[in-house]
């Protein structure tokens, strides 16, 4: 049950037994993420999982794992046998900063991860969210977490009737509800029980201030990344050839983003020559 160093009101007894129904009778209990403890294997799913869907993430999660089974092998590996790998997932960055992760932890921490979620938070690319994710699920540690499913949980809970929803005030409630006996798997049921709400009721995402939809601009950019990052894990191709390989995006585009994903080091030029590192 939840902690005990405060007394819990009926409404907020009676919300937890909801989230714990839930989960018991249709909580998604076979992912393969929810059958590890490994902080490393954690990390792969949660980064995977932002702006994934679950169903996309599972397979490419398992032949991640076959490719990649230590932290070691994925530091070891060339970033472009890593993007590779991402092909499907979109948003590279995030295979580039799980490599920079397993170099640091396998090279500088000499393999052993870090248990602190401020140690956690000062790996490349682990944000607020993927250090919290990896305090619950890795090591059962009882740190609030906020992401679009909780917070479409709480808001449908505790905000029916508001607007423009502080992640601040969220965090409050949030905070008093939290399992800290058993923080992973009271987790797990808020976000099964949100992406279920979201199913049923719909996203209330959006009467929350922090929750903003990407922009097509965004959007567009991504999907010539994703092209590009697409034609290049099949092969290599130069200036002169852009236009054939890309038709139907503006040569200009093309350009503008191959030369920030060389910037990023996702993508290598080798004099004429564009390549995956
Ligand atoms: N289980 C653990 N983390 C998850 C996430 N981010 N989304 C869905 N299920 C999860």
């Amino acid at each position: 049950m939840a902690e005990k160093r405060h007394s819990l009101t009926k409404e907020e007894k009676d919300f937890i037994k909801t989230v714990y129904r839930h989960y018991e009778a249709s909580g998604r209990h076979d992912l393969p993420w929810r059958k590890t403890t490994d902080p490393y294997r954690i990390l792969i799913s949660e980064i995977m999982l932002q702006q994934t869907q679950v169903t996309r993430v599972e397979p490419k999660y398992k032949e991640f794992l076959k490719l990649f089974p230590t932290a070691k092998r994925l530091a070891n590996a060339p970033l472009g046998d890593v993007l590779r790998a991402w092909q499907g997932l979109g948003y590279n960055r995030r295979a580039k900063y799980l490599w920079q992760v397993a170099q640091v932890v396998s090279n500088e921490k000499k393999g052993v991860w870090p248990k602190t979620f401020t140690e956690l938070k000062s790996l490349p690319g682990v944000g607020e969210y993927t250090a919290g994710a990896v305090m619950n699920f890795a090591y059962n540690q009882p740190v609030p977490l906020i992401e679009t499913n909780i917070r479409t949980v709480y808001i449908h809970h505790f905000f029916q009737d508001r607007e423009g929803v502080l992640d601040k005030e969220l965090l409050a409630i949030i905070e008093r509800t939290l399992d800290v006996s058993n923080p992973r798997e009271w987790n797990w049921a808020l976000m099964d029980y949100g992406s279920y709400l979201k199913e049923t009721v719909g996203n209330l995402n959006k009467k929350s201030k922090t929750y903003q939809k990407q922009s097509a601009f965004k959007t567009s950019n991504r999907y010539v990344r994703g092209a590009i990052l697409r034609e290049l894990s099949k092969q290599s191709f130069t200036n002169v050839n852009i236009s054939k390989r890309f038709s139907g995006i503006e040569n200009e585009r093309v350009k503008a983003q191959l030369q920030l994903l060389c910037e990023e080091g996702l993508v290598l030029r080798v004099g004429k020559t564009y390549q995956l590192p």
